[in-house]
Formats: C-alpha cells, sequence, structure tokens
C-alpha cells in the first residue's frame, strides 16, 4: 500500500513540528510547510536527519497566493493528498477586554487561525476526497470552547470559536465523501505560543491530531482532547 501523504501548516517550530515528527514515525509522508523558508527548510532539515520521509513547501496561511500554490505543487509533486493539519495559529491577544480591543488584532487572528484553514480546506478538499481516508485535523484550543468561554483573550477565543464552526461545517459538507474533520484540543503545551510554565510536552500536545488523522477513530464533526471527545 502507497503510504499516506500529510499537510501541516506550521510545522517549523512547536506542536506542528511535532505533529510532523509523530506522523513521519508512523510512515505517513509529511509536507511540512511554513511561512519563512530557512525556519521550514531547518525544522525539515532536522526531521530528515532522524530518517523520516519528509518534504518541505513554503506557505503563508494567510497569503492567497501562496495557498492557491499548494494544490497544484502537491498533485503534480506527489500525486494524492491524504491529510491536512490545520496547526499554524497566532495568539496577538494583548488587552483581556472585548471593549477596547483593537480590531486589527481580530482581524490578523482570524486570517491565520480561521481563514487560512478554511482557504485550504476549500482548495485541498478535491485531493482528499480522492483519498480512501481523507482527514482534516483542525487544531484548535479549549479557550474555543463556548461551555469555557470568558472575558479573557477575546480575539484567540473568536477565532477558535469560529474555527470549532468551520470543523462542523466541513464535515457536514464532506460527510458523503468519507473524509472526515475533527477538531482538537493540544492543552496547554510549552512552546512558544504556551510558554515555558505549561505543564505539557510538545509530545502530548500533539498526540490526539495525530491519533484523529491516522487512527481508527471512525468520527467526524466533534472536538477531542487527549483522545476523548470534549464539549464545545
Ligand atoms: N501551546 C499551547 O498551549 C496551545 C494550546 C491550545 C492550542 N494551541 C494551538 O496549537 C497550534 C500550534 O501552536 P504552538 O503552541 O505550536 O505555537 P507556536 O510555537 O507559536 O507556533 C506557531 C506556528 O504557526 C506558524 N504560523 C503563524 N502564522 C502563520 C502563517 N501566516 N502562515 C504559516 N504559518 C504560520 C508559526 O510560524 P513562524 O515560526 O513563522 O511564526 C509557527 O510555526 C496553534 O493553532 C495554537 O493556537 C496551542
Amino acid at each position: 500500500m502507497n503510504p499516506k501523504t500529510a499537510i501541516v501548516t506550521g510545522a517549523n517550530r512547536g506542536i506542528g513540528l511535532e505533529i510532523s515528527r509523530q506522523l513521519g514515525q508512523l510512515g505517513v509522508k509529511v509536507i511540512m510547510t511554513a511561512r519563512n523558508e530557512e525556519k521550514g527548510e531547518a525544522a525539515y532539515s532536522q526531521l530528515k536527519t532522524e530518517g523520516l520521509d519528509v518534504h518541505f513547501h513554503a506557505l503563508d496561511v494567510t497569503n492567497e497566493e501562496s495557498i492557491q500554490m499548494l494544490p497544484r505543487d502537491v498533485k503534480e509533486q506527489f500525486g494524492a493528498l491524504n491529510i491536512l493539519i490545520n496547526n499554524a495559529g497566532i495568539f496577538l491577544d494583548d488587552k483581556n477586554s472585548i471593549l477596547d480591543i483593537d480590531l486589527d488584532t481580530v482581524r490578523k487572528t482570524m486570517e491565520t487561525n480561521v481563514y487560512g484553514p478554511l482557504r485550504l480546506s476549500q482548495l485541498l478538499a478535491p485531493l482528499l476526497k480522492k483519498s480512501e481516508a481523507g482527514r482534516i485535523v483542525n487544531v484548535s484550543s479549549g479557550m474555543g470552547a463556548i461551555e469555557d468561554l470568558g472575558g479573557w483573550d477575546p480575539a484567540y477565543s473568536l477565532s477558535k470559536t469560529a474555527l470549532n464552526v468551520l470543523t462542523i461545517q466541513l464535515a457536514d459538507a464532506l460527510r458523503d465523501s468519507g473524509v472526515m474533520v475533527n477538531s482538537m484540543c493540544p492543552g496547554w503545551v510549552r512552546t512558544d505560543m504556551g510558554g515555558s510554565s505549561a505543564p505539557r510536552s510538545v509530545e502530548e500536545g500533539a498526540d490526539t491530531a495525530v491519533w484523529l488523522a491516522t487512527g481508527e477513530v471512525g468520527r467526524t464533526g466533534l472536538f477531542f482532547r487527549d483522545r476523548k471527545e470534549i464539549s464545545w
């Protein structure tokens, strides 16, 4: 059987780099993407020296031209795509009130955390539909869970709640094709975004995304943490 092929966004560091590593260790061919070519190439070289079947493609998830090039290049170079992991994300909030948040902060956060995954899913859906076990995994956050929402970090919360809505919409739109779409929360993870006090390692943070992408989960349109369904 041909190995599965996956795209991971924001693969140059943090959880995206570790998702790429864990997918590679499972025998998946991983197209690691990053907006900064130098950093992306460095991360790719690191996993290559670990003996993994990895490739690099430049991708800024906020740049339409960059997104448009991806499906054509993937089709030409790899022929097929099984997995899309929308991992790239930003956290720009520095004001903890919706009343004085700068709209530009909201716009930038939505561009990266929601519209990027939306455009990638739209443009890669035709390739994923041809795959026998197509999967989209959206790396979301408990800070997007309506059940737990409060008044803090408004731009990030808005974006991750919207990303969860995107998951439900995509799951429904792709249900008949067999492509399964789920959100996951990695927990609070020690990365540049999570900071050094976070209790979880990147290995723990990446695990559920990799399980959703490759395991026999058989469920779509849901939200997971630690391989268990959680509330929206
Ligand atoms: N860490 C946590 O505790 C935590 C908790 C819940 C959810 N998450 C989510 O997990 C995901 C990964 O977070 P992380 O902790 O690994 O964060 P991170 O260390 O800050 O890494 C973020 C990644 O996203 C990339 N990125 C940002 N904007 C991009 C763009 N326009 N195009 C392409 N790539 C872009 C970054 O690239 P550059 O290096 O070029 O900036 C970097 O590779 C995010 O979606 C985040 O919201 C994290």
